[in-house]
């Protein structure tokens, strides 16, 4: 196969795919290893702390404050509740944090990471 094909063969892909893309869980299946190598870069000391620690952990402290159900300050904490934390992260009805949803590429940070296997460091 010549390079031409190769490369009309992942456009045919990607657009297939952009367009079955209606729901957030198709979005983190696409992201898996073996379709997105980049997701195995992502890890929790890297890149998702600095996010939990900016934005979620002046409630989700350890006791939790302001009514907030649990903290968020260990690497345990946060991949116990990586499903949890991405769904409300992208919830408009009820954001995590509570200000208001934060950027999509920050989210996306936090999907990609549960993505590729929820990696310490
Ligand atoms: C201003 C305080 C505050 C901030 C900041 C905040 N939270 Fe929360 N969080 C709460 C409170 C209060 C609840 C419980 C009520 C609710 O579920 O809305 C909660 C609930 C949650 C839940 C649901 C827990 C469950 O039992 O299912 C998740 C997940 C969550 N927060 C994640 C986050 C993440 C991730 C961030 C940062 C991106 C964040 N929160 C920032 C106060 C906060």
């Amino acid at each position: 196969m010549n390079i031409l094909n190769v490369l009309f063969l992942s456009s045919l892909l990607l657009t297939q795919t952009a367009c079955d893309n209606d729901s957030s869980e198709d979005i983190i299946k696409e992201e898996s290893p073996e379709t997105n190598p980049g997701v195995n870069t992502i890890t929790y000391e890297k890149d998702v702390k600095t996010i939990i620690d900016n934005n979620c952990i002046a409630c989700h402290a350890n006791p939790p404050q302001r009514g907030a159900p649990m903290s968020l300050i260990t690497f345990a904490d946060v991949k116990n509740r990586s499903g949890a934390i991405s769904d409300r992260m992208k919830d408009e009805n009820n954001p995590m944090p509570k200000s208001g949803l934060l950027d999509a590429t920050v989210v996306k940070v936090v999907d990609d990471w549960i993505a590729g296997g929820l990696k310490e460091k």
